[in-house]
């Protein structure tokens, strides 16, 4: 049998140390896009999100809640996935670092990479953050604060076990530059070579100071860092039986926040460990909530309750990828949702919807001759650039060009003045447009567009729209989106 093409995609792992917000969100709907196209298209798709749950950070929130951390991350996995299933996020595993598997695996590799020569013992004496569990130099902090969070940053003095980051160097240099395409969008390469021009520090890979974490094979008194636990969990996820060909992924999806960790440390442990490096690392921007930084400590953060009660999870899935291009800061307000909801998603799809349905409810259909009809000459046009967007990261454009599309379909009505002539033939070529436009916007407002799929009899597959549209007795669509 001929092996079917693969994609693999992930998101961060969550630390679940609250409930998730927008920002969570919004990568792992990207994820959700980018998986239900490329199943479209046929391809073996694996797509992976999950949680990070081990750690300094967890294990003191975990305290404040007088719960054990176990205790505590068992507590939050479910609000996680509830949330997902909010957003109809058809992920294929939810990957935990807790994960037996998953711990038995980070374990295997530390034991290969210590054995390797590139891990060894020290002292490590200098600033960490345990919120963002990240190391830091004295020239990295702000008045004594952490650069990204501004709070007093903790000062380590513990034995250690460092990674022999500094030899990796070169050969990832050497790696940015024969993939031009790993890291993207490309303004942010540009700052992480020069970072790595100037020079890669070892790595403290261990703490001895507490103990929620995977346990070093070679020195049970320490726990692997963080960051060395939770990345290999992309690796670790395709360890399964019929999961293996899905290594390298095809694209981690990630924050802007977290490209360092992502792009040097993980590609490094990877060189180490001697597997395949993966093909494209893609940073997002960050959302504001009008206009402020979204903080816990300001109590400006979007739950995905608030986030799907403004206007439904179609409306917010299509208002996150279109308002804004992948790749940029955005800002987000209620307003601004309401006013895509009202203006876009009702008064265009909507209403494109509503007025054919009726109008073939009462008339019916007539089949034109597919070779003949007037909308095909959209059809392959549309498809390609659609999914050329798509495929680009470029959602926001990709949106664009079908809602252009869907504009041409509600002028026609206009022009065609259909409510007169009542056209069987003209319904019938309207009702082959909203094939087209539902099925491309499927892997971003899955549920809707399964409605018009009913209303209209068709199937979601990029191959229905080879075929001619099955004619049959249509009733006029309920309201896809009331306005608010
Ligand atoms: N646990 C690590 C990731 C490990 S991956 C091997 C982590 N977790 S996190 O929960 O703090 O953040 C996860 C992601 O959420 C990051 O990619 C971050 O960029 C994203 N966001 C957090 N707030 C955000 C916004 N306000 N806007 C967009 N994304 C944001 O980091």
């Amino acid at each position: 049998m001929a092996n079917k093409n693969k994609f693999y995609v992930t998101t961060p792992i969550y630390y679940p140390n609250d409930i998730p917000h927008i920002g969570h969100a919004y990568t792992t709907i990207a994820a959700d896009i980018l998986a239900r196209w490329y199943r479209f298209k046929g391809y073996d798709v694996f797509f992976l999100t999950g949680t990070d749950e081990h750690g300094k950070k967890i294990e003191n929130t975990a305290k404040k809640h007088n719960k054990t951390p176990r205790e505590f991350v068992d507590s939050l996995i479910p609000k996680f996935k509830e949330a997902w299933k909010k957003l109809n996020l058809n992920y294929d595993r939810f990957i935990r670092t807790t994960d037996k598997d998953h711990e038995k695996f980070v374990q295997e590799i530390l034991q290969k990479v210590y054995d390797k020569g590139d891990i060894y013992k020290g002292h490590y004496e200098g600033y960490y953050c345990t919120e963002c569990e990240a190391y830091y130099t004295e020239k990295d902090l702000e008045n004594g604060c952490c650069p990204v969070h501004k709070t007093k940053i903790e000062k380590l003095k513990e034995e250690s076990y460092f990674f022999k980051l500094s030899k990796y160097q070169n050969r990832l240099l050497e790696f940015y530059r024969e993939n031009p395409d790993f890291i993207s969008p490309s303004y942010r390469k540009d700052e992480v070579i020069n970072r790595v021009k100037e020079g890669l520090k070892d790595l403290s890979i261990s703490r001895s100071s507490f103990k929620w974490g995977i346990p070093l094979p070679f020195d049970k008194k320490h726990v692997v860092y963080v960051w060395f636990d939770a990345l290999f969990n992309y690796y670790s996820a395709t360890r399964d039986k019929n999961k293996e060909k899905f290594w390298p992924a095809d694209v981690h999806l990630i924050g802007k926040d977290i490209v360092w960790f992502h792009t040097v440390y993980w590609p490094a442990f990877l060189l180490s460990a001697g597997i395949e490096l993966p093909k494209r690392v893609f940073a997002h921007g960050w959302w504001t909530f009008n206009k402020e930084k979204i903080s816990k400590s300001k109590g400006k953060v979007i739950n995905i309750d608030e986030l799907v009660r403004i206007a439904g999870s179609d409306s917010a899935r299509y208002f996150l990828f279109r308002h804004i291009p992948f790749g940029e800061d955005g800002d987000f307000s209620e307003n601004a949702l309401v006013e895509r909801h009202n203006n876009e998603l009702a008064n265009k799809l909507g209403n494109l919807v509503s007025r054919v349905s009726a109008l073939a409810e009462k008339y019916g259909l007539k089949e034109v001759n597919f070779k003949k009809i007037n909308v095909d000459i959209h059809i392959s046009n549309v498809v390609r650039d659609v999914s050329e967007l798509i495929e680009r990261f470029e959602f926001d454009k990709a949106l664009n060009l079908i809602f252009a599309f869907i504009d041409t379909l509600n002028q026609w009505v206009q022009d065609k003045k259909i409510w007169e002539t009542g056209s069987k033939e003209d319904l019938f070529e309207l009702a082959t447009g909203i094939r087209l436009a539902t099925i491309l916007l499927w892997p971003f407002i899955p549920e809707t567009c399964e409605r018009i799929s009913k209303t209209f009899g068709f199937k979601i597959s990029l191959s229905e729209l080879e075929k001619p549209l099955k004619v049959i007795k249509i009733k006029k669509s309920e309201i896809l989106f009331k306005k608010i």
